[in-house]
């Protein structure tokens, strides 16, 4: 018979051939078993001028979870679960075990490109003294029209964002934070996403939202000129480097939505389905193709529809807001009707929220087509302070 080790290299092999015959042409190495192993040994530094979880590609899996300081919590309290906390996930996205022993769930991954992303909200200065330098950027969001938010899932001291390309590894890395809170914050709430796992399309890709669009092209990307001024703030000082993280949980009526007929869906969107190619671009557009929203059709018919969502939210739309988009898809059951409770995990980044998220979505708010296929269900707002030099802690500006 065939020894276990010919087994594996035969289905290897197999996988191989397919994979130059097919859609996966020429890509066939990246995908064959051997290389499982770099997905996991892939490693995002911890210490830097921004931390981890902003910039890099949304990993395959998330988990965002609010914590509230306990009553008894003072400053120095704070500052000991941010030097924990800081510490641990700098050896975890090493891929070294928190701590002696904290190995068990994640023991045989490597850390799988895994972040940790922390945040403060608005009502955690008060708790600990510091009101005076709560930034102007926290202020509270205004109310959106439509919006149905449950408070108990919105808001909280603390904002901790996980994200890996295997979940093991991302839900590891967050019940080992959640253990280091204990005696000094609570967890509030928790959310689960999950994005494209690296490997499943034939090259990379943009990703799809759960309404099936290509969904992130026109985003800012790094190497763009006035990326940093988008996306990072310069004040207060403490804040230097950091940015500013709207988070909305947003619930896709999906069974509206899929009895649409796919024109009807692109001109809510003005893009293709099939490609994300821009309807301002005729039959040979490609994703990447930018958008022109003064296209007309012969007949002088706008191509970008006036309610179509990339129009009112261009940032030509709005005074020049912008915003780094990062969110993940959710999937968390059915609700009372049957329904599946799912959507987007939306969030923006951006140097601040009155000149990214709150012109954009109240534009979005009052006309956008696609509003009436989603429900605004919680939101958050967190400052996100620049990452942490080794040995250093994030949060230390505003602590020390
Ligand atoms: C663009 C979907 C919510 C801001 C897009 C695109 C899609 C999309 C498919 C086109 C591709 C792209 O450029 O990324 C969605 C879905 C949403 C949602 C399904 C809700 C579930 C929001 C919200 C905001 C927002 C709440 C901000 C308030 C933007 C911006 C663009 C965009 C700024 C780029 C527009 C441009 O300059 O071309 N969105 N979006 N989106 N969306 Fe959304």
């Amino acid at each position: 018979g065939l020894s276990r080790r010919a087994v594996i290299g035969g289905a290897g092999a197999g996988l191989a051939v397919g994979a130059a015959g097919g859609a996966w042409g020429g890509r066939a190495s990246a995908h064959a078993p051997t290389d499982r192993g770099t997905l996991g040994a892939a490693r995002v530094p911890f210490h830097g001028p921004h931390q981890g979880g902003i910039v890099e590609p949304a990993q395959a899996r998330a988990e965002w979870a609010a914590f509230d300081l306990l009553a008894s919590t003072r400053r120095d309290g704070l500052a000991a679960l941010l030097r924990g906390w800081s510490a641990a996930a700098a050896r975890m996205t090493a891929g070294e075990p928190a701590a002696e022993g904290e190995n068990q769930v994640a023991l045989d991954a490597g850390p799988s490109s895994l972040t940790v992303t922390f945040g403060f909200g608005a009502s955690l200065f008060d708790k600990v003294g510091l009101a005076d330098r709560r930034p102007e950027a926290l202020a509270a969001l205004p109310a959106f029209p439509g919006d149905a938010l449950d408070p108990a899932r919105s808001d909280g001291d603390l904002w901790v964002q996980v994200g890996a390309d295997d979940a093991l590894v991302a839900v590891h890395a967050l019940r080992v934070l959640a253990r280091l809170a204990t005696g000094l914050a609570a967890p509030r709430w928790l959310m689960s996403g999950f994005a494209r796992t690296p490997g499943a399309t034939p090259h990379p890709m943009t990703g799809r939202n759960l309404m099936g669009q290509v969904d992130g092209t026109n985003n800012p990307r790094p190497q763009d000129p006035g990326f940093a001024a988008t996306v990072f703030a310069t004040g207060p000082d403490w804040m230097d480097g950091g940015s500013y993280a709207v988070l909305r949980r947003i619930r896709m009526l999906l069974e509206g939505w899929d009895t649409l007929p796919l024109d009807k869906q692109e001109r809510i969107i003005g893009r293709r389905k099939s490609d994300g190619a821009p309807l301002s671009g005729g039959p040979d557009a490609v994703e990447r193709t930018p958008v022109d929203l003064a296209a007309t059709d012969p007949d002088g018919v706008l191509r970008i529809a006036p309610d179509a969502h990339v129009r009112l939210a261009a940032a030509d739309s709005n005074g020049g807001a912008a915003m780094l988009r990062r969110g993940f898809s959710f999937h968390d059951g059915l609700l009372a009707d049957g329904s599946p409770d799912a959507g987007l995990l939306f969030a923006a980044y951006q140097a601040d929220p009155a000149r990214g998220f709150v012109p954009v979505q109240q534009r979005l708010s009052r006309g956008d087509g696609l509003s009436r296929y989603l429900r605004h269900e919680a939101s958050a707002l967190f400052a996100v302070p620049p990452g942490a030099p080794a040995g250093g802690y994030v949060g230390q500006q505003l602590l020390e």
